[in-house]
């Protein structure tokens, strides 16, 4: 395909408003009335194909051979809108850089009455009309809020987390989106980092199929459907890693680790198709992420064919300077781009000294030109040369926004995402002759927490709120009296003003129902706490409400593990309810009530303590493994004060059924390269009501030219069962699920001996002996 004859005269240079074409931004551009296409829009491209259809090379090519220097930085030049602000400074004066060439793209602005009045300035206002690239933090909900990425992953359902960033997708692009900041896919251990929430935990297993489901959510069909968003894969790399979990922080690991643990969920989502990747705040072995030229280069370039484009943090460039690793801003921007990112976040460093950098030979023009391809390829997918305002859709603005469909999925997501850690003698679900509910905690009538943080244009005052949740579901069978009681606030710890009311509400109720946790503030960016306790004074009124000898159920809500021994220890029921997004009373009450059997499983350890962080299932053996038949002996790898173990183990989640497993079962015990095993079990359902069950595989590499993880995880499935039925449940294992990077660094599996375990947890054993051979 070649460019039409009025695409040409607008790649000439040839002015539109002088020409015999009409200006793009006086088009009719409503759905009715499709403006004449200025090029053709790309056909159906796939991961495997995209960037490289003749017809776009053609037509970016030409548009490159056009363009100043300076308008080739404009185009590797992101800045935020004066709307929101997710970061420390604010460049003033954006519109009349865009309406100067000087940037591509805007973040941070949204609504089609905005992005248009942007987009004009960038159609209208340019020589060579680019049109603008809108990006936003699109993280688990655009308006309709889902659970927190965190949540979600708890959910372990494939499905629904598509689903969910499809819904998202569809929310953002009618408001004139073509871009997510998402998914973040940081493998994180340590729950003091708040950016824990918005990752999908600690596996790398299961974190690469979640990878994989949100980027297939976000960008849908194909890029450039108006109903998908750019996906960007973040942060790259190994931002969960920061040392003490402070946000920011250092990373350092061996090389090993980064690439087992930490580089997986990223290519797993530039396999499934991922269109941009951004880099993170920490330095990695000495060197800023965004300057790294092995992360950036050697792995994604090179070896991955990465063919997206590459954005940093925010002003994460100018930050290599307080890093210690440039000595000013334009040896930073040259560190950058020579490093292979190609576009700057909100720096204005390639803005403002860029140009320089290219005359002193200090950076290429190719170089340059890389980088302006790889953008110019993405506006052109996204069909934005056609019609720059093909996503700012008045109609779908309001049509295609929560919708009955789209809350109804929230509220499906939301209680599959819900974890039942703890149920002593069944107080769950609510019994009928739960006549009085008395509904206690500073989470119970918030709507504003229900959505977490990097809540998108979700309103905090939407939400259905549990105490709203909770009466809508008790109706005339049952009263559900309130009091907040305790208060969420670190600065409120020593206060009791609020017990009495609360003991006043629990005092002739059935059960109480805890809802308690963190002020949504607590995790996400910059969040970072140095203990997991419930803050203020909640514990302390738990503890009081425990006096009054009557059931209690805790709900936590929250966007890490806290740590709840005491609570573990002394009240009947615990669930997790993370942040469960806009439709959370309903959610919630669902589950209370039976309406729902919970299946959600923990996609990340609870430790019993801080001093246990980093705490993770798959970690190593060491040489002095402590075990319970050897308490008495002192010099293991123990602690004097605690045990390893933790409150709760990745994969542990309850239901109100019960499960039986039978004993594994293999079709061969040895396999040799490319061969494939099945292990099977036999799963029933051994309790009075349905329930779900997430199924899981662990494998142990007994011996290898490395050290192996004590466990990993290498597949789970979702097995639906009424009382009394049975499945057979199969897993298939292959040399290629047992591959690491050996000592040499290569990446493979190693012959020799094997364990594996299915259970419903990562607590499961694994004795089941295989082996592979050379
Ligand atoms: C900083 C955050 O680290 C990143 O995740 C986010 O996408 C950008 N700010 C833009 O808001």
């Amino acid at each position: 395909m070649t460019p039409s004859r009025p695409a040409l005269r607008l790649l000439l240079g040839v002015s539109l408003i002088a020409g015999s074409a009409a200006p793009l931004a006086a088009r009719d551009v409503s759905p009715a009335a499709p403006a004449p296409a200025l090029v053709e829009t790309p056909a159906g491209p796939t991961p495997a194909s995209w960037g490289d259809t003749p017809a776009m090379r053609a037509f970016v090519d030409a548009l490159i051979a056009k363009m100043t220097l300076a308008e080739k930085i404009g185009q590797l030049t992101l800045l935020t809108s004066d709307w929101v602000s997710t970061g420390p400074t604010l460049r003033a004066g954006y519109k009349e850089d865009v309406a100067a060439g000087k940037v591509g793209s805007i973040f941070n602005a949204h609504s089609v009455a905005y992005t248009r009045e942007l987009q004009k300035l960038a159609v209208e206002g340019t020589r060579l009309k680019i049109p603008l690239l809108f990006g936003y933090d699109v993280i688990h909900g655009h308006r309709t809020m889902f659970p927190i990425s965190l949540g979600e992953a708890a959910s372990w359902d494939m499905e629904a987390i598509e689903k969910s960033a499809r819904i998202a997708a569809t929310e953002a692009a009618a408001e004139g989106l073509h871009w997510t900041y998402a998914p973040m896919v940081d493998i994180s251990r340590d729950p003091r980092w708040g950016r824990m929430s918005e990752g999908a935990g600690e596996d790398v297993y299961l974190g690469s199929r979640i990878a994989e489901a949100r980027v297939r959510g976000f960008q849908g069909k194909r890029i450039g459907d108006t109903d998908a968003v750019l996906a960007t894969v973040k942060h790259f790399a190994a931002y969960g890693a920061a040392q003490a979990g402070r946000d920011y922080s250092t990373t350092d690991m061996s090389e090993r680790e980064l690439r087992d643990t930490y580089l997986p969920p990223f290519k797993a989502a530039i396999d499934a198709g991922a269109a941009t990747i951004m880099t993170s705040f920490n330095e990695l072995d000495g060197v800023p992420a965004s300057a790294n030229s092995f992360l950036l280069t050697d792995v994604l370039r090179k070896e991955w064919g990465f063919k997206g484009f590459v954005v940093t943090d925010y002003t994460s460039i100018n930050e290599m300077i307080p890093h210690g690793y440039s000595k000013d801003e334009k040896q930073a921007g040259e560190q950058s781009i020579n490093a292979g990112v190609d576009m700057d976040m909100q720096g204005a460093v390639y803005l403002n000294h860029l140009a320089r950098s290219v005359a002193e030979g200090k950076v290429s023009m190719a170089t340059v030109d890389a980088a302006v391809r790889r953008v110019l390829d993405m506006k052109y997918r996204l069909g934005l040369f056609q019609d720059p305002y093909r996503f700012s859709d008045a109609r779908r603005e309001k049509a295609d926004v929560m919708t009955p469909a789209f809350l109804a999925a929230s509220r499906d997501v939301a209680r599959k995402s819900i974890v039942l850690l703890k149920n002593d003698g069944d107080v769950l679900p609510l019994a009928a002759s739960a006549k009085k509910i008395a509904l206690i905690g500073p989470l119970a009538d918030s709507k504003a927490d229900m959505i977490g943080s990097w809540a998108g244009q979700g309103s905090r005052e939407r939400p259905v709120s549990l105490l709203e949740g909770i009466r809508a579901r008790a109706g005339k069978n049952a009263t559900v009296s309130y009091a907040k009681g305790a208060s969420y606030q670190f600065a409120d710890a020593d206060k009791t003003d609020g017990f009495a009311e609360a003991m006043a509400a629990a005092a002739d109720a059935d059960v109480i129902v805890a809802a308690m946790g963190e002020h949504w503030d607590m995790t996400g960016e910059a969040a970072s706490r140095t203990d997991l306790n419930l803050p203020g004074n909640q514990e302390a009124l738990l503890r009081q409400l425990k006096t009054l000898g009557k059931p209690i159920v805790l709900v936590l809500l929250s966007g890490r593990p806290n740590t709840v021994s005491w609570a573990a220890d002394n009240v009947d029921a615990i669930m997790e309810a993370w942040y469960p997004g806009t439709m959370a009373g309903t959610a919630v009450a669902d589950v209370l009530f039976g309406d729902y059997n919970p299946s959600g499983k923990l996609p990340v350890t609870f430790p019993r303590s801080v001093g246990q962080v980093p705490i993770f299932y798959n970690g190593k053996n060491t040489g002095r493994p402590f075990s319970a038949d050897k308490a008495d002996q002192k010099y293991l790898s123990r602690y004097l004060d605690s045990p390893n173990t933790p409150q709760w183990v990745f994969g542990h989640g309850l239901s109100y059924t019960t499960f039986g497993y039978s004993p594994v079962t293999l079709d061969k015990a040895a396999i040799r390269p490319g061969e494939t095993l099945t292990a099977s079990v036999t799963l029933t359902n051994t309790g009075r009501r349905a329930g779900t069950e997430m199924v899981q595989l662990y494998t142990r590499d007994l011996v290898g030219s490395v050290t192996r993880p004590v466990k990993e995880l290498k597949g789970f499935q979702k097995v639906t069962l009424k009382p009394g039925e049975s499945r057979r449940v199969t897993f298939r294992i292959s040399d290629r699920d047992l591959a690491f990077h050996r000592a040499d660094m290569s990446y493979g599996a190693e012959p020799g001996d094997f364990t594996l375990g299915i259970g419903g947890s990562s607590a499961v054993e694994t004795n089941v002996r295989f082996s592979l051979g050379e």
